[in-house]
């Protein structure tokens, strides 16, 4: 409010002008104190949802796991049923930030177990594989294959899996097996949300979380699914190539122009609650992207303003294109395969990924390429 406004309606007698100035004054104190208290209720009524994001960092273990398990099952199955997110949200219309929006936030969640120090020799690029708990046999396959390369073209590379919760009737046994291999081989990585397939957006941005939190002085990360091949002789000339940017970065086999999956039916479905649009923005295909390392941070920021669905690909891209990023095209698109229609040893030797059907598959790739006489 301008002075000049005051005494346009004040009038011009010095009087008038002083006791309006008074009363002016007192209304623009009470509105500034309205203003502050409504500041004051909105940040304390917000404050469990910021109290869960200084979590992300600092994480207590004991603390944080049956809290974090209980609320977000219950937000969890709401997001399920259309209905009852509309009842949610109505009820909830009045608060500025939709408490739905965080389910996938990876502040939600933590690691029970953990590699922390993987990072120290700052690794110039680290292939993260989702993986179900109990594919130990996807495991055991890439470790000892494209897994157990520790340098490629002199490059530090780590690989490391992530798993969720182990269910069903031997979670218990399957949870103590799981304790057993990570003393062997320490490449696990367990966060507590629920594995299945509806989940893996969550188990996406739990990888972004760690190599955000983990493994921030990486070049480079890769979400590699388990039953991919990779041909990482490949993967790295690409990464090494003067023109790939180190920055902003990300790539695989794009998808353009995809349009929703509405049916119900299909395990793509996505409602128009949880994603409006028509068509999805481009993005790169789940089952392997590679991208420069300062993204991971940026896609967990831009995942907070978001409504999270359960194409955890489609869902990152949505992500980029907040964070006005493009996924570019690779220089020879065709080396980022799904399957292979004819899999000679001749185009195995030229491709970065392809999907394995099996993983004495992936055995039999990486025998090929290296030339390894099975
Ligand atoms: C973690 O939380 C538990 C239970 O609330 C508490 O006893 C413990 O002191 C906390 N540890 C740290 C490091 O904050
Ligand atoms: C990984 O490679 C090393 C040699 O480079 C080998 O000794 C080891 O057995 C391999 N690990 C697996 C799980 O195959
Ligand atoms: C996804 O994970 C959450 C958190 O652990 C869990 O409550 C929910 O049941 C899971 N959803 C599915 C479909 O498994
Ligand atoms: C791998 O190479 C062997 C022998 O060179 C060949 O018989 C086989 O078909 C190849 N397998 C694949 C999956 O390329």
């Amino acid at each position: 409010m301008a002075f000049g406004s005051i005494r346009k309606r004040c009038g011009l007698t010095p009087d008038n002008v002083l006791m309006c100035h008074i009363k002016t004054r007192f209304a623009l104190m009470l509105t500034m104190t309205l203003a502050l208290s409504t500041i004051a209720y909105v940040y304390f009524s917000l404050k469990p949802v910021m109290h869960h994001h200084t979590k992300f960092n600092v994480v207590n273990h004991t603390q944080s796991y049956t809290e974090g398990l209980s609320d977000k099952n219950f937000v969890w199955k709401i997001m399920q049923t259309p209905r009852a997110l509309k009842k949610l949200t109505a009820s909830i219309s009045t608060k500025p930030i939709s408490v739905l929006q965080y389910v996938a936030h990876p502040s939600n969640y933590h690691f029970i177990m953990d590699e922390p120090d993987k990072c120290k020799q700052s690794p110039f690029l680290v292939l993260m594989v989702p993986v179900a708990p109990n594919e130990v046999a996807a495991r055991n396959a890439i470790r000892s294959t494209w897994g157990n390369e520790s340098t490629v073209q002199g490059k530090a590379v780590i690989t490391l899996f992530l798993v969720g919760l182990t269910g069903g009737s031997d979670s218990e046994k399957a949870q103590q097996q799981l304790e057993e291999e990570s003393r062997q081989h320490r490449d696990l990585l367990q966060s507590n949300f629920v594995d299945s397939y509806f989940n893996l957006t969550i188990k996406t941005m739990v990888i972004m979380d760690w190599l955000a939190t983990r493994c921030p002085q990486a070049t480079f990360s890769m979400k590699v699914d388990s039953d991919m091949f990779l041909n990482l002789e490949n993967l790295m000339t690409l990464l090494l190539a003067p023109n790939t940017p180190r920055q902003n970065y990300i790539t695989g086999f794009l998808m353009w122009d995809r349009p929703v999956n509405r049916n119900k039916k299909s395990k793509y479905y996505v409602s128009e609650e949880l994603y409006p649009e028509p068509k999805y923005p481009t993005y790169v295909m789940g089952i392997g992207y590679v991208f420069s390392n300062d993204l991971p941070k940026k896609i967990v920021e831009a995942s907070k303003d978001l409504k999270p669905f359960n194409m955890e690909d489609a869902f990152v891209g949505v992500c980029l294109k907040r964070l006005g990023i493009k996924p570019s095209r690779a220089p020879d698109p065709s080396q980022f395969r799904t399957f292979m229609k004819d899999s000679k040893s001749h185009d195995l030797s030229k491709v970065i990924t392809t999907i394995a059907r099996s993983p004495k598959q992936i055995i039999e790739f990486w025998q090929n390429v290296t030339k390894i006489s099975p």
